[in-house]
């Protein structure tokens, strides 16, 4: 259909085998935006309507049609029989009549947005631009672990600003698999970012053994980590039932 192929989304390398990434530029005009728009559910729309902003607003609709473009893509069906609802602390996921084993998430920064996908396992995603600016001794001591301040504290500033951004996607992307997003425990997710990028140590669910951490290979100018979490098999991958008290709703 017309507006599916409109979305265009750039496939990337599968950072692991299983593991499907897609880049997107959000920066496109009101028409595309208008034809895409056709792709959302009602409660997208009124969600669209609610950014003040027009650059905001039309982000939005380009990025959520691509994404429903890419799962309707991987479902076998329209991207607009595609069901996304709010699970955990407001994490997209599809509806449960969805093939429960097909997870995915999204992340953005500026006009950039990323899509990854797997299965039989919960995945997470973050991206920086890697000329971010930031506090970098405020977020390191109330975000990182005293090993990471530790190796932080030996660079120099301009790869200390860059290691700190690229610990933080692993444990964004980490805390956007379970769903906890700004609740997860930084300060206490020990990860180690050198030639592989691992979880050293971290309370439960973010036990080591569950975990595996991949860049994403977006360019120079970006930086971008996927979390794969394996949860115990007695915990559902989609465990809103068990563990959202308000249940899911319809995304907006
Ligand atoms: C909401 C949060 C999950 C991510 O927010 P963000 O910074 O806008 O990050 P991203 O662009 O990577 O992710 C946004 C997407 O995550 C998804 N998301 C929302 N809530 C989520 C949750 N609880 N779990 C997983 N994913 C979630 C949504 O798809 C959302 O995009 P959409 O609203 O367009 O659908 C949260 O962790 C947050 O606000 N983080 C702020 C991080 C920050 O300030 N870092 C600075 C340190 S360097």
């Amino acid at each position: 259909m017309r507006e599916a192929t409109l979305a265009r989304p750039l496939r990337l390398v599968d950072p692991v085998p299983g593991v499907q990434v897609w880049r997107c530029d959000l920066r496109r005009d009101e028409a595309d935006a208008g034809a895409l728009a056709a792709l959302l559910a009602p409660a997208e729309i009124a969600r669209a309507e609610r950014y003040g902003r027009a650059d905001l607003r039309l982000r939005y609709v380009i990025g959520r049609a691509t994404l429903r473009a890419i799962l309707g893509g991987c479902l076998g069906i329209a991207p607009q029989e595609v069901t996304i609802v709010r699970g955990r602390r407001g994490r997209p996921e599809l509806a449960d009549h969805h093939p429960a084993d097909l997870d995915f998430n999204v992340s953005h920064t500026r006009a950039t947005a990323l899509f990854a996908i797997t299965h039989a396992k919960r995945i997470g995603v973050d991206i920086e631009h890697a000329g971010r600016t930031l506090n970098v001794a405020g977020i390191a001591r109330k975000f990182m672990t005293p090993q990471e301040q530790a190796t932080l504290h030996a660079l120099d500033d301009d790869t200390r600003r860059r290691h700190l951004l690229l610990l933080w996607t692993c444990k964004e992307a980490m805390s956007k698999a379970t769903g906890d997003a700004l609740a997860a425990p930084f300060r206490d997710l020990d990860v180690r970012a050198t030639e592989q990028r691992e979880l050293v140590a971290g309370p439960p669910p973010y036990v080591p053994a569950h975990w595996r951490l991949h860049a994403v290979d977006v360019g120079e100018r970006f930086l971008a980590t996927v979390a794969l979490w394996a949860p115990p098999p007695d915990e559902p991958l989609r465990p809103r039932a068990a563990q959202v008290t308000t249940g899911s709703t319809p995304v907006s």
